[in-house]
C-alpha cells in the first residue's frame, strides 16, 4: 500500500528534501509532489530525483497527496495551513515536522476532525539516520499511521509517543545532534592538546561514537554495562571517567535535555 502513495511536501529544505529523497529511494511512496519558495531547491530536487519528483504550488502538492508533510519553519506553519486547507483531498492526513507546534494549534486551521500527525525527526535525516518520534490525534487511522511510519523509516528509526512527550523528544533527539557535536568537539580538543592531529582525532572520535552507538543498538547492553566493560580497576578509563564525574558531565547532560524540553514548552505557548 505505502509504495503506491503520493507524498506531498510543503517546504523541501533540509528535512523535507531529505524525506523526499529517502522515501523515494526506499520505495515507501510512489511519487513526491514538492513545493518550496526556493526555485533553485525545486530545480535541484527535480534534477536529482527524476520523474518521481514533481515540483508544484503548495495547493497542488496537497491536492494529489495521500500524506501531506508540512516542513517549513514553525512560524510559517499557520501560513502554509491557510494555503493548503482548501486543497486537502478526503482521506489524506497532514503531518507536521515543525518543532513546538502542537496539534491543538494545527487543528483549528484545518477542516473539522482532520487527521494530524506530528513528527519530531532530527538533522541526521539527511543521511538516513534520524531518530523520529511520531504522535497522532484521534482522527488518524492505524493504516495512515502505518504508512507514515514507513515513510519516516526510510530515513531512520521511528517510535510512537504520546503528544505530551513531544517536548522531551524535542529536547532530546531534536536538539541532540548539537549535544553530541559538543561532546565530539571536546574529545577532539583533548586529543589535539596531547599532540594528535585534528584530522586523525576527528576520524577516530566520529568512529568512536558510531561504534559505541552500534554496540548499544545491536546488543542488550545498558550504557552503564558498556562503561563497566571498558573500565579496568586502576586503569586509564577510570582516570578519564573520574574527570567527567568531577565536572558533572552527566548532570549537565540531564540539565540540557530538561532545559531544552522546557524551552520547547515555552515556545509552544508563545
Ligand atoms: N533542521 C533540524 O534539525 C530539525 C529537527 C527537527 C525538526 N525540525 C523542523 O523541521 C522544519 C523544517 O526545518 P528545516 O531545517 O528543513 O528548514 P529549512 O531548511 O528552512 O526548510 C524549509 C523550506 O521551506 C521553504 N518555505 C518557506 N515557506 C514556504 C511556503 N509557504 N511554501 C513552501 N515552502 C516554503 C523555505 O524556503 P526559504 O528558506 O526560502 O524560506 C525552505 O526551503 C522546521 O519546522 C523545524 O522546526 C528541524
Amino acid at each position: 500500500m505505502a509504495g503506491t502513495l503520493t507524498l506531498g511536501i510543503v517546504g523541501v529544505g533540509n528535512l523535507g528534501g531529505a524525506l523526499a529523497e529517502g522515501a523515494l529511494a526506499a520505495g515507501a511512496v510512489g511519487r513526491v509532489v514538492g513545493s518550496d519558495v526556493s526555485k533553485e531547491r525545486l530545480t535541484e530536487l527535480t534534477e536529482r530525483l527524476g520523474d518521481q519528483f514533481q515540483s508544484a504550488t503548495p495547493q497542488q502538492a496537497t491536492a494529489s497527496a495521500d500524506i501531506v508533510v508540512v516542513a517549513v519553519k514553525p512560524h510559517l506553519v499557520p501560513v502554509v495551513l491557510r494555503q493548503i486547507k482548501g486543497s486537502l483531498p478526503a482521506g489524506s492526513v497532514v503531518v507536521s515536522v515543525a518543532a513546538g507546534v502542537p496539534t491543538a494549534k494545527i487543528s483549528p486551521s484545518l477542516p473539522d476532525r482532520w487527521p494530524i500527525v506530528r513528527a519530531m525527526p532530527n538533522l541526521a535525516m539527511v543521511v538516513g539516520a534520524s531518530a523520529t518520534a511520531l504522535c497522532a490525534n484521534e482522527h488518524v487511522s492505524e493504516e495512515q499511521l502505518d504508512s507514515i511510519e514507513t515513510v519516516f523509516r526510510s530515513v531512520g528509526t521511528t517510535v510512537r509517543v504520546d503528544e505530551s512527550m513531544m517536548h522531551v523528544v524535542t529536547g532530546l533527539t531534536g536538539s541532540g545532534p548539537a549535544y553530541v557535536s559538543v561532546l565530539i568537539d571536546g574529545l577532539i580538543s583533548g586529543a589535539v592538546k596531547k599532540g594528535l592531529s585534528t584530522d586523525l582525532a576527528r576520524e577516530l572520535v566520529v568512529q568512536l561514537f558510531y561504534g559505541s552507538a552500534k554496540l548499544l543498538q545491536e546488543t542488550d547492553l545498558h550504557p552503564s554495562q558498556l562503561r563497566d566493560r571498558v573500565t579496568t580497576p586502576g586503569g586509564t578509563t577510570i582516570a578519564g571517567l573520574s574527570e567527567l564525574e568531577a565536572h558533572a558531565v552527566r548532570s549537565a547532560l540531564m540539565s540540557a535535555v530538561e532545559a531544552a524540553a522546557e524551552r520547547s514548552e515555552e515556545l509552544a505557548q508563545s
